[in-house]
Order: structure tokens, then sequence, then C-alpha cells
């Protein structure tokens, strides 16, 4: 495998609207993040991605683009965000933008051109049908609920938007909206951007002649998802991008990737793929139900460690995935793949090792490092996310009590990860000095960084222990590119592989609350890692406790 300069290094997502507020309006902001650089440093971060901070409406968080050039005045200027790019070079680290181009903003400038004229230049940037009484183009339910056709405002048109009606999608067939985009990345790089997350890129390639697909509800719609499935042909737009941008610069693309072809795995992150890297999210697709969040099913241990393994097992070498446990999309790790009434100390740190140690690039979430956990929600009225709004009305349709529809919300609301940063035990958890945008998680007295750095016991200095192995130079080799192999799969409850490089080494968590024995394979030569004070180790056995996790090496 070529090396690249991104593979051994360790990225950190940032929200930037819950991350820290540097005015005091209750929205954080970059220069709250140039103000926390030090403390992402001082934990081992190199790469870190902003979620977008770009001008937006943010009717899906900023995932709702009005200017591509810009820096949204709730989170600074332009020039902050060239602060940042330079105090991030003076400490080694790397500055990712939120790349979103499948959709823009109905307040982007294309957009309201497009209405002016629709049969314009600007028309085709879009997906616009003529209206017709009485009837869609299509019967295709968007993401967030609904149809995915509006009316286009002024005309006798309507567009396609797979997400919320105020994210209407790009025509990527349209070879004067692909230049715009390339534009766009290399104006980005040339400024000293490392790259960029790419946003849910594969629906940029739709199935054509659009046509309707079995009813899949009683709203009479089907998912979008069943039009994308027969889309053909992405890799043409996903290479072009490519060589036209990322390709020059040398930067870092890690693609939110959906990949239903497994065969396909090679030409995105294989030497010369389309992206350097793409999220693994088995864990988080797994029990999920094309009914809606209330119809899940829930994640044992022994499913998060078959996730894990048959992932890894179908990349094998051809790339590195991007291993996470969570991001603004998803509830909090900790409090959804440990079984409910276990999430502790031990628990956090056992997780925090087994997904850290997997082959790939480890991507750490804002809060992660700290152990933060889901929002106790008493009210359907503290949730803002509106995928989480939409799921409860799905839940309430489908005969759920509002009280059952509000409990399925607070395990699956993506408005889990997004409440502020705890940095410490102050008012708002240090996060501003005003009225935080979304409540504070109440736990924060005891879960925040100022007491975790404190305490060379916490959940904050496990991390930086993690961190600091995959970078020690004697192992490094091993925990980057080493193989991974499963060991004792089959035993229950027990997650335990190998990372074989120039090393041996034997990660192994019990994930439930009892004791457990386990066989070693061989005498181990140290213990380089262990979320207890001590390991039970006789002859060749481990008496391993609730949640206890080692890294041995063999
Ligand atoms: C991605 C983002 C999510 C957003 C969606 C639409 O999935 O992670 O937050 O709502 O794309 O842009
Ligand atoms: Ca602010």
């Amino acid at each position: 495998m070529e090396k690249k300069w991104w593979h051994d290094k360790v990225a950190y997502q940032i929200y930037p609207k819950s991350f820290c507020d540097s005015n005091g309006d209750g929205i954080g902001d970059i220069p709250g993040i140039i103000s926390r650089l030090d403390y992402l440093k001082d934990l081992g971060v190199d790469i870190v991605w902003l979620s977008p901070c770009y001008p937006s409406p943010l009717a899906d968080q900023g995932y709702d683009i009005s200017d591509y050039y810009g820096i949204d005045p709730r989170f600074g200027t332009m020039e902050d965000m060239d602060r940042l790019i330079a105090e991030a070079k003076k400490r080694d680290m790397y500055i990712l933008m939120d790349l979103v181009v499948n959709h823009c903003s109905d307040e982007h400038e294309w957009f309201q051109k497009a209405c002016e004229d629709p049969d314009g230049k600007y028309g085709n940037f879009f997906y616009l049908r003529r209206k017709e009484e009485g009837k869609l183009p299509t019967n295709w339910r968007s993401y967030f609920g609904g149809s995915v056709w509006e009316d286009l405002p002024g005309t006798d048109r309507q567009y396609l938007h797979v997400f919320h009606k105020k994210q209407p999608d790009l025509n990527w067939e349209n070879p004067e909206l692909r230049e715009e985009v390339y534009k766009n990345i290399n104006w980005w790089l040339k400024k000293g951007l490392a790259g960029f997350r790419i946003d849910a890129i594969m629906n940029i390639k739709k199935a054509f002649p659009f046509h309707d697909y079995a009813p899949d509800r009683e709203d009479g719609l089907c998912s979008v998802r069943e039009m994308l499935a027969e889309a053909e042909g992405i890799g043409e737009f996903l290479g072009e991008m490519r060589d036209r941008t990322f390709q020059k610069y040398d930067a870092f693309s890690v693609g939110e990737v959906f990949l239903e072809r497994q065969e396909e795995l090679p030409d995105f992150i294989g030497e010369k793929g389309y992206f350097s890297s793409m999220f693994d999210f088995s864990e988080t697709i797994f029990g999920k139900s094309g009914k809606g969040w209330y119809d899940a099913g829930v994640i044992t241990p022994e499913d998060y460690k078959n996730c894990c393994f048959e992932a890894q097992e179908r990349v094998g070498e051809n790339g590195l995935l991007s291993n996470i446990i969570e991001n603004h999309d998803e509830p909090r790790g900790v409090s959804y793949y440990i079984p409910q009434g276990d999430c502790c100390e031990e628990s956090k740190k056992m997780l925090a090792a087994l997904y850290f140690m997997l082959r790939g690039i480890p991507f750490i979430y804002q809060g992660q490092e700290l152990g933060m956990e889901n929002v106790p929600f008493s009210s359907i009225e503290e949730v803002d996310d509106i995928s989480s709004l939409d799921e409860y009305q799905v839940a309430l349709e489908a005969g759920l009590t509002a009280e059952e529809a509000l409990k399925v919300i607070a395990r699956y609301s993506r408005d889990n990860a997004r409440t502020p940063m705890q940095w410490s035990d102050a008012a708002h958890a240090g996060f501003t000095t005003g009225t935080p945008w979304l409540r504070v998680n109440p736990n924060y007295s005891t879960i925040n960084a100022a007491a975790e750095q404190k305490d060379p016991d916490s959940v904050f200095h496990f991390y930086k222990k993690l961190i600091a192995l995959r970078k020690d130079p004697a192992y490094r080799e091993t925990v980057v590119y080493g193989a991974l192999e499963p060991y004792l799969k089959e035993q229950r409850n027990l997650m335990a592989y190998y990372r074989r490089g120039e090393k041996t080494l034997l990660v192994m968590g019990n994930f439930q609350r009892e004791e457990q024995e386990v066989a070693l394979p061989a005498a181990c030569k140290r213990v380089l890692l262990n979320n207890y004070p001590d390991a039970d180790i006789q002859d060749l056995t481990i008496r391993m406790q609730g949640y206890q996790v080692v890294i041995l090496e063999m």
C-alpha cells in the first residue's frame, strides 16, 4: 500500500454550532474553535473536520448552503477561517471542511435564478419537472419525510429534493454545474484546507428516466433509496472530481458513502480510489427499518462485533476505512452500543479501545473523548432536529403513544450529539456566557473537559493513551497498517482481534458486566493498555472483569 500523509493520523469532528462560543450569542463559532486548538493538540488530534460553517439559513443546520465561498456571520468571518487554517498549521494540524454538493440551499443564488428563469442556465442546475394537476412527477419520499417534489416558486415547475425542501438537489448531469463544484473545491484547497468530508455523495447520481416504485408506506410513497439503488455510473462523476481537485493537492477526502455494491469498494478507496477513505457505517445501519426509527431493532454486543469484523473483512487490504462510534447524525455511541444500564467509565473506555484499534483512520466526535452521553428528553418541544421531528410523526402515525414515540426519538435523535460541548462545570458547561441555542446535557457537572483533564483515570486520559499508542514509533506501523484478524470470534460478548504488523497486538474487550475467562493464544510480552488497574493473567488465561479491555503485545 502506497503510504499517504493521512494514514497514521487521528481525526476529530467539530460541530461548530455546539463546540465553543466566543462572543456569548449562544452559538459556537470559529474564534471559539481557535481558542481550543491547544486542547485538541494536547489530546493528540491531527485532522479537524468542521461540519458546515458556510452562509446558510440553517434549515438543516448548515447542510443547506447559500454561498459556497463564504462563512456564515454567526460562525465568524473569512479572516477567522484563514486564521484557523494558519493556527492549525502552526500546530501541525490539518483542517477539513464539509463538502455539501448533492444539494444547495433554496436561498442560494443559483436557485433564485432558476425561479426567475426555469428555462435558462440555472434551471438546468436543478432537476425541474413541469407541474401536472393532481399528480407528482414520481412517488419518492424524501429522507426527511414527504414527497421529494416541491413547487418552484413563481413558475409552473416542481423541483427535486431528496432531503428537506430547503435543500434542492443539484443536477450533476450538467457539466456546467460540475465545473462550479470543482472550482469551489480548488478555491478552498488553494487557501490551505487539507481536504474535505464529502456529504451525502451517493445521492448525486439518479436513475433515468424517473419513474414510480411500489409504495412502501400508507402515504403511497416509496423511499427515494429505491431510485438511487438503480442509478448506474456514479464513478464517472467521482473520478472526474478526484482528478480535477483532490488529486492535484494531495488532499484528504473522506466520503459519507453508503455502498450497496460491495464489489465497488476498491474503486472507492483503493490505491487509485475516488476518496482517500470512507466511513464505516455498518454498525449505525444495523437493525434499522424502512418503516422508521420506531421499528428498529436493538444492537447487541455480538451484533456490534460482527458489524465491525464484516466491514474489516470486506475492505481487507483494499484501503482504510474511517471508523467512528458517533457523529452529528447519530446518538452518542456510549449510549447506543453499550447495553442499557451499563454505561459507565469502564464500558466507555472499552468501546473506545475496541473501535479505535480497528484498522483504519479513527475519527473522534466532539465530546466523545469525554464520554458524553445521550440527552434525557422530557418533551418533544426540546427537539430541534428536522429528521427527529419527522420520525416522531411517523411513530405517532404508526400507532405509538406520545410517550412511546418520545422514547424512540430519545434513543435515535441526532440532537443527542448536537448538545453543547461540556468544557467545565460552570454555567452552560462553559460553552457560552449567554443562552445556548440547544439545551446543555444536565450531566455536565460531572462529565466535562476541565474535570477530566485533572483526573488521570478519566475517559479523556484513556483516549489520550490510545492516541499516544497509535503514534508511538514502536507500534505505529502495526496499529496503522497491520492486518486485522478476529480472535475467538464465537466467544459470546468477547470482542477480540489481532493486529499483525511488525509487532503482534491482541485487543480484547469483555463486552458485558459479568466477568469472563478468556484463553490466551500465547504468553503476552506486555500489557500496553488496560482500563482496570490490573490484568489477571495466569499462564494462558486471562480473567477479565466486567467491561475490561486490554491491549496486549504478544
Ligand atoms: C448528511 C449529513 C446530515 C445532513 C444530510 C443532508 O447525511 O451528515 O447531517 O442532514 O447529509 O445534507
Ligand atoms: Ca458565537
